[in-house]
């Protein structure tokens, strides 16, 4: 946390700490464009299917009939990494027989003609948006097709920003109003630093480079142009004074984990949006259920920038003097999964509205041998749930352009996680279960818009905070994380059930599923805990803080990913400063057998980091991971000291399979 003279101030490792579902809902029990490129011709939309499929050893004989049981998890043989407890730990361990070294860090050149990173952070906002973003994120890589598991672009989310960014961190000056100003150029830097990166990534003499000027080199920031599309563009909820259509807007911001489809785009997720925007109007807030249900700032708080002291359109008070009411309708721009294209650098970003409009963790789509599809997302705050949403029609791998409008047409789905074990999928379709006139509800675009309210209405289980979601490669089978959630058990709104049990729970857990009969685009589901974060029972904790873990123990997990052999890969967010949290020490990535449930340390990081984002190339053998916020100055990608999230590449000293 860094706080001026104004007072103006930002916790921005706490970003996440976000407050409670307010509805008071008790628990109710590329597209592969053939146009693209000629050399890609009929051959990608094969080389992207095949990162989908395990190999052929992992598929034989070992598709499970019941329960979570004979899910093959291919090997886990490293030697577990212990826990850094040491107050200036800075750096990232892997296990004997690995490498890992910094590749990719906040400011290295992204665009061609971008400028080398200054260590006194006195690049203009105009060389920021040719470079890497800040609080790298939810990432994948992208295979070429001629040669998969040694050329590819890397996509990158960039989160949000820290005081880093600027030279002497963020500076502003109080108006007589007692309002709060931001200098231009700070509020502009800021905002090329959100978003996402592409970079092509290619290896050379057994060496991975980054390649330089590639065409394929793009920074999406949060003034990026992009396409609103699907049932609510459009509609008067998303008309403002700067677009009168309701289909076009401008960025992406607060990108925290992402989705990849296997038609060749990236999905990229719109979470701590509602923080970058006020409303000063309390009237106003409290009778639009699309500003209060989802936490949008009423003032000056430390989750704010205070953007709108220099770019009008995240000011949501309503001005009735303006066409649209001015900016009113701003936010709800915003919390839609936009997807791209990342091997057509010229195409414009989509926001998928008939995803519905969340605290968007992620997107996470899985699709059966019919090409049925399902998209999985968490909504990040205390209390709030987890979603799906099944496109109308079918995935198609031979044609790549039937594919690119995917995303429009579909049905939202809501979970009810019952204490029996089962669960069922609840749509959010106007004139159903609820969503009527009677409730607020007059067509489709009012519920996606209110996507929490909707399912509110509808009996959604409240969750301790839903994060990443993975899906096994084989067996389809589901994996949640719930990071943590003080207020379990302790607010009526979120009383202690099955699925979240532990009352103040603050190391969080994971849970998994089964959809029944194995498709994608069932109605209900069979559900167990995988695991309950926290010490070990032998390490005297109170009961709260005891969790299950076969093996090596940590706290609020959050990334979630299963790599191509099915060995689940849990990536942790908690305060390593906690004393609660002194036998996990560092933020760390571990590896669990979906089988076993043994838990193996795999790394650990820099004291203060959050370990976010994972991907690899489709043979297992180079992995990417994200060291979000380091504290101290662990070393980036080219050696300077400022403290930098930096992409770190694993790979085997023998050349073999990460996690062998
Ligand atoms: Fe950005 Fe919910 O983590
Ligand atoms: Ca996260
Ligand atoms: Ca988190």
């Amino acid at each position: 946390m860094t706080r001026n003279d104004h007072g103006f101030h930002q916790d921005m490792e706490r970003l996440d700490d976000t407050p409670d579902n307010r509805s008071g809902n008790p628990d109710l029990d590329s597209r592969v464009r053939l146009d693209r490129r000629r050399f890609l011709r009929g051959s990608l939309a094969t080389a992207v299917a095949s990162v989908f499929l395990p190999p052929a050893h992992v598929m034989a004989g070992n598709t499970p009939s019941k329960g979570f049981s004979g899910v093959a998890s291919g090997n886990i043989r490293f030697r577990p990494v212990p826990a850094q407890t040491s107050p200036d730990f800075d750096s990232v361990v892997v296990p004997e027989g690995y490498d890992a070294r910094a590749f990719f860090s906040w400011g290295d050149p992204v665009v061609r003609g971008a400028k080398a990173w200054q260590s006194d952070a006195s690049d203009s906002w105009q060389e920021q948006a040719l470079q890497a973003g800040q609080n790298h994120d939810g990432m994948a890589y992208f295979p070429f097709p001629d040669a998969p598991d040694s050329h590819g672009l890397l996509v990158i989310n960039h989160e949000y920003v820290n005081p880093t960014l600027h030279p002497n961190g963020f500076s502003s000056r109080e108006l007589e109003d007692g309002a709060i100003q931001r200098p231009e150029a700070e509020v502009r830097k800021e905002q090329m630093a959100h978003g996402v990166s592409v970079i092509e990534v290619k290896r050379q003499e057994n060496e991975w480079q980054l390649v330089r000027d590639s065409r394929y080199g793009r920074r999406i920031t949060a003034q990026s142009p992009m396409d609103l599309t699907g049932p609510v563009a459009g509609s008067n909820l998303l008309r403002t004074v700067d677009d009168a259509t309701g289909q076009k807007v401008l960025g992406t911001i607060n990108n925290c984990s992402m989705g990849q489809t296997p038609w060749g785009t990236y999905l990229i997720c719109e979470e701590n949006w509602k923080n970058y925007f006020v409303n000063r109007n309390p009237e106003d807030f409290t009778s639009r259920r699309e500003h209060h249900r989802y936490g949008i700032s009423q003032a000056l708080n430390s989750k704010n920038y205070a953007w709108d002291s220099v770019d009008p359109r995240f000011n949501a008070t309503p001005d009735d003097s303006q066409p649209h009411h001015g900016h009113v309708n701003e936010p709800n721009r915003f919390g839609w999964v936009v997807e791209f294209d990342p091997f057509d650098p010229d195409s414009t970003p989509k926001k998928r509205t008939a995803l519905g409009r969340l605290v968007r963790e992620c997107a996470t789509v899985t699709h059966d041998a019919d090409g049925r599809v399902a998209i999985y997302s968490g909504d990040d705050t205390r209390g709030e749930y987890i979603y799906k949403f099944v496109p109308k029609d079918r995935y198609r791998p031979v044609n790549g352009t039937a594919n690119a409008n995917l995303l429009d047409e579909g049905t939202l789905y809501v979970a009810v996680f019952h204490k029996d074990g089962k669960g069922e999928w609840r749509a959010l379709e106007f004139g159903h279960l609820g969503l009527t006139p009677r409730n607020g509800f007059h067509n489709q675009a009012d519920v996606l818009v209110n996507a929490r309210s909707a399912a509110d209405i509808v009996g959604a289980t409240p969750m301790d905070r839903p994060e990443w979601v993975a899906v096994h490669p084989v067996s389809r089978d589901v994996y949640v994380t719930l990071t943590n959630n003080k207020h379990r058990g302790n607010k009526p709104d979120q009383p202690v059930d099955a699925a979240n049990p532990r009352e103040t729970n603050l190391h969080g857990q994971i849970l998994r599923w089964r959809e029944n009969d194995n498709r994608v685009d069932a109605t209900e589901f069979t559900w167990e805990m995988f695991l309950l974060a926290g010490d070990k029972p032998s390490a005297g904790s109170p009961e709260h803080l005891t969790g299950t873990i076969k093996g090596d123990v940590f706290s609020s997990p959050d990334g979630l990913w299963f790599d191509h052999q099915g060995r689940l890969w849990i990536q942790t967010d908690y305060g390593d400063d906690e004393p609660r949290n002194a036998n996990m020490g560092t933020n760390q990535m571990l590896c669990a057998d979906p089988e076993t449930r043994q838990v193996n340390r795999f790394l650990v990081g820099p004291r203060g980091c959050e370990v976010t984002g994972v991907t690899a190339t489709p043979d297992g053998k180079t992995m990417w991971v994200n060291i979000q916020h380091p504290e101290l100055s662990y070393p980036a990608s080219d050696g300077k000291t400022r403290a930098r999230s930096t992409t770190v590449l694993i790979t085997k000293t023998d050349g073999g399979v990460i996690g062998t």
